[in-house]
């Protein structure tokens, strides 16, 4: 007769279930000791809609178990919101980073990332603002991101044509050593003398630093670094967002649906029963 109820509470327990692994990629992401660690705002939206699905699933799932519409309702109302929430978010997401990616560079593994590339996005302009930069640039200096760039291989310090030959990610590319175009000379992963062929149009030529404290800190290159590092994690998130939200339009309608049924065989229940206790009786007499 219930059989709409054991829907909706195996759905909300499913929803809950669902929350888990969306919680989970949120903490998971805030903890890694990544180069992304000064970006760490992104992960927030991640936690906050996985709480809110699980509180609210599990709200769902006691409305089920104890039919109690009141909780059934407020379910199936906020969880509106958070679909909504999740839609926007996703579209956010691709907005924001619909432009620019790293160029390659000859004789290079790794690839090389130019501000021009990211001009006039929303995100550029969030980065490139000065008070927002000194931050982000001081966070990625204490996290020491290109002090651990360096690498021993047998015993010996990484050689030039060895270094070459990594993929470097976004973040080490753009801020830790000089533009491929200025023409330095490597003598460690973050130490580059000045070579004669400066062809010096690029103003981060100028930027870049020895000094272990500043490197390319202030670069373009660095900033572009960063939009590249934002970009990729941003559509990761947004994959697992995809794939949550299709599942959550699943179960919502379907949720959806069952209350309805509920609702309806509530509705109709008193008759039955009238109509039974008073039939009963009279087959009785008969
Ligand atoms: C490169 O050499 C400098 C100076 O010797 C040193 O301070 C720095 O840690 C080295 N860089 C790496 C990545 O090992």
């Amino acid at each position: 007769m219930r059989a709409s109820n054991h829907l909706i509470g195996l759905i909300n327990f499913l929803t809950f279930l669902l929350s888990i692994p969306i919680l989970g990629g949120g903490i998971w992401l805030s903890t890694r000791a990544n180069n992304t660690d000064c970006l760490k705002f992104l992960q927030w939206p991640l936690i906050v809609i996985g709480v809110s699905i699980m509180v609210v699933s599990l709200a769902g799932f006691a409305g089920a178990c104890y039919r109690n519409s009141f909780l059934m309702r407020f379910y199936l109302f906020v969880m509106f919101f958070i679909l909504a929430a999740l839609i926007g978010f996703i579209i956010f997401a691709y907005a924001v980073t619909d432009k620019g990616s790293g160029r390659a560079v000859m004789n290079r593994a790794y690839m090389e990332y130019h501000l021009e590339d990211y001009r006039g996005t929303w995100l550029e302009k969030r980065v490139s603002d000065d008070s927002y930069w000194a931050k982000i640039s001081s966070c990625i200096r204490d996290s020491r991101t290109c002090a651990k760039m360096g690498r021993v291989v047998g015993g010996l310090p990484e050689t030039a044509d060895m270094f070459y030959l990594r993929k470097l990610n976004p973040i080490q590319s753009g801020c830790c050593k000089p533009p491929t175009e200025c023409g330095f000379v490597y003598a460690n992963e973050t130490v580059w003398t000045a070579g004669g062929e400066l062809v010096g149009t690029n103003p981060d030529c100028t930027m870049w630093n020895n000094d272990q404290e500043q490197l390319c800190y202030q670069c373009n290159s660095c900033k572009a670094g960063i939009l590249a590092s934002l970009k990729k994690s941003w559509r990761k998130v947004s994959v697992i967002n995809i794939v949550v939200l299709i599942i959550l339009l699943i179960f919502y309608v379907v949720g959806c649906a069952a209350f309805r049924n509920n609702r309806r065989i509530d509705n109709d229940e008193p008759y039955g029963e009238a109509r039974m206790t008073k039939s009963q009786p009279s087959r009785i007499q008969l």
